[in-house]
């Protein structure tokens, strides 16, 4: 939700900031904006639309300065733009602001700001803290920021330049990311590590309430007391290229492409020497699991649907009952949490807001909290008991795919590691499973070898309005994901229903010509979901099947089969994936879509 750069130095400016935006619209993308300190004033560029809008008219003009903060907006207060896209000024055009976040008590702030004669221009919650830092200015501008957050309410990172300060760039954090980068004679903020690699790799995470004043060669940390503290720096390791499309057409078909690597890269750290798991992040121990009765996972999105999976892995594995829900309703159903209950909170990034506040809420009612994550250092990591990262990389696409892919393994590692110590599952039986999980990554490269009929399929079956997934059991949670993707990415309206509800109603909309994805790879299961295919054919669908390369006889009910390799049923939802998220995905091309940045939506939503 919103990407913010920031740089003081000694080379331009102009070019890192829209250098550093361009790694970070995956935040947004609704508009953008720079604001430059030059010639002893503040000069802000800012256009409604993609980031080249916003280059093309930059390219124009040539704007000096080795001081600026620049932005990516996802829209949430005020329809994206010219007036409403950040920076946001003061009156006179002397303070300019980026914000990431939401200041929810805007309105009250507004109208005192106006009854002080400040005016405003745009639709926005965030002009309010530049008209705020104006009226608290008296010449020192870390000052004015301090006693300005000391009256907002809500979540932000922030990033502030002033006219009078011109050999200061400050920012703070509540609630949402921002991080600072160090370099030799010049030092940066930003939303997220991609957009500082080019430069450095050495940064500092900030913690809530605190405040940076970066200069060229100083980095000062005030904590929210006001009180200087000093932090370790991080050393990011990660290969540029990680955050780079690498001649792919698109993040996310170099994302999926990458599924392969990333089960390796979640499972092997996992594994020990003796083939076993030890999952040395999780600190349970057996007695403490003899205690948790029960086991709630929360998400959002396709963190949920690999929470899903989640759910019936441990009740499997470790016979422990768990219930997975949305985030955002999570805490609003007054839920059975105690200190026996063990609260899984799985997010790629790491900072979404109704997947933190659920965590927040499950810790304040005594439960044990394990974040499963992909960002180090991100804010739901830093707020949980134990974090089980998932090594999935950078994911840059909108979309998700190789960090969901990641989750599902997290998912079983924890389940079989839990089901051993309980006890419920024998070494046998944990053995043959790890056994398979191991050898996923060569037959999901299998699956990525050969893709021809599904492009053949998304070639044909681009100009769809509506389809529908169906599945039973694990099949129904992978169905759910195949259909987010697709209508995510290609703006089909699509939608997972489980397999045995489909004449309760749905069926009503199938029709002569209707997509149908049946994804039938569970055993027990199987004649039941070949039931339903007749039915949906019998009303006039087409139908694509998911189906195990054994299962052929699968060819006479259904119109297309998408083989995946022979797996256990219990492991299938990481195979089966993968055809739906390249339908998605070819579909999505041949609708002309732009698939890393689908309209309306951002990677992570740090708003409620
Ligand atoms: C947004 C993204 C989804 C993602 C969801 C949860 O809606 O567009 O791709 O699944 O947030 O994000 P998280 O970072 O918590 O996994």
């Amino acid at each position: 939700m919103c990407g913010i750069v920031g740089y003081i130095g000694k080379q331009e400016v102009v070019p890192i900031l829209l250098e550093g935006l361009s790694k970070l619209e995956y935040r947004g993308y609704d508009s953008a904006g720079v604001a430059i300190y030059n010639n002893n004033k503040v000069t802000v560029r800012k256009n409604k639309g993609r980031l080249s809008v916003l280059e093309k008219a930059l390219s124009t003009e040539k704007i000096n300065g080795t001081l600026g903060i620049g932005h990516t907006r996802w829209a949430t207060h005020g329809e994206p733009s010219d007036v409403n896209a950040h920076p946001h000024e003061n009156t006179s055009g002397d303070i300019a602001v980026v914000h990431n976040g939401i200041i929810e008590n805007y309105m009250k702030l507004k109208d005192w700001l106006i009854e002080e004669g400040k005016e405003f221009k745009s639709d926005t919650d965030t002009e309010v803290i530049a008209h705020l830092i104006d009226y608290y200015f008296d010449g020192d501008l870390v000052l004015a920021v301090q006693k300005s957050i000391e009256k907002l309410e809500g979540a932000y990172a922030i990033g502030v330049i002033s006219k009078s300060n011109p050999d200061q760039l400050v920012a703070v954090r509540k609630d949402s990311p921002l991080i600072v980068g160090v370099g030799e004679g010049e030092n940066f903020i930003a939303s997220d590590i991609p957009a500082l690699l080019k430069h450095t790799r050495d940064v500092y995470f900030l913690d809530d309430g605190d405040m940076v004043i970066l200069t060229q060669e100083n980095i000062r940390i005030l904590n929210e007391f006001g009180k200087e503290v000093k932090k370790e720096i991080f050393n990011v390791t990660w290969d540029v290229k990680a955050a780079e499309k690498g001649g792919y057409q698109h993040f996310m078909l170099k994302e999926i492409h990458e599924q392969p690597n990333a089960i390796k890269e979640t499972l092997s750290p996992r594994i020990d020497a003796d083939g076993n798991i030890d999952l040395a992040e999780i600190n349970i121990t057996k007695e403490e699991l003899s205690e948790i009765n029960k086991i709630v996972i929360v998400a959002c999105g396709t963190a949920y649907h690999a929470g899903l999976v989640g759910k019936y892995a441990i009740e499997k594995f470790a016979k422990i009952p768990v219930e997975t829900d949305v985030a955002s309703e999570f805490r609003y159903r007054d839920p059975f949490i105690d200190k026996n209950t063990l609260f899984i909170a799985v997010s790629q990034s790491g900072e979404t807001a109704d997947t933190l506040a659920a965590l927040r809420e499950a810790r304040r009612r005594g439960a044990k909290i394990i974040a499963v994550t992909n960002v180090v250092g991100s804010r739901i990591s830093r707020e949980a008991e134990d974090v089980f990262y998932t090594w999935a990389g950078p994911e840059i696409a909108v979309a998700s795919t190789k960090a969901y892919i990641t989750q599902l393994v997290s998912m079983y590692l924890i389940a079989l590691d839990l089901g051993l110590k309980k006890g419920t599952l024998t070494k046998e039986k944990y053995d043959e499973v790890l056994k398979e999980l191991r050898s996923l990554p060569e037959k999901a490269e299998q699956i990525l070898g050969d893709i021809s009929l599904i492009q053949e399929l998304a070639d044909k079956q681009f100009n769809n309005q509506s389809v529908f997934y169906i599945g039973r059991g694990i099949d129904d949670y992978v169905g759910r994901e195949g259909s987010l993707k697709l209508k995510e990415i290609s703006y089909i309206h699509s939608e997972a229903i489980a397999a045995g509800e489909l004449k309760h109603g749905t069926i009503a909309l199938i029709e002569e010509g209707t997509l149908v994805i049946a994804v039938a790879t569970q055993e027990h299961l199987y004649e039941k979901m070949l039931s339903n295919i007749k039915e949906v054919k019998a009303r006039g669908a087409y139908v694509i099947a998911i189906a195990k390369e054994n299962q052929v006889e699968i060819e006479k009910t259904a119109d297309k089969v998408l083989y995946i390799p022979e797996t256990m049923d219990e492991l299938t939802p990481i195979l089966s994936v993968i055809p739906l998220q390249l339908l998605a995905y070819y579909i999505a091309v041949a609708r002309g879509c732009d698939v890393d940045k689908p309209k309306n939506l951002a990677k992570s939503v740090t708003v409620e």
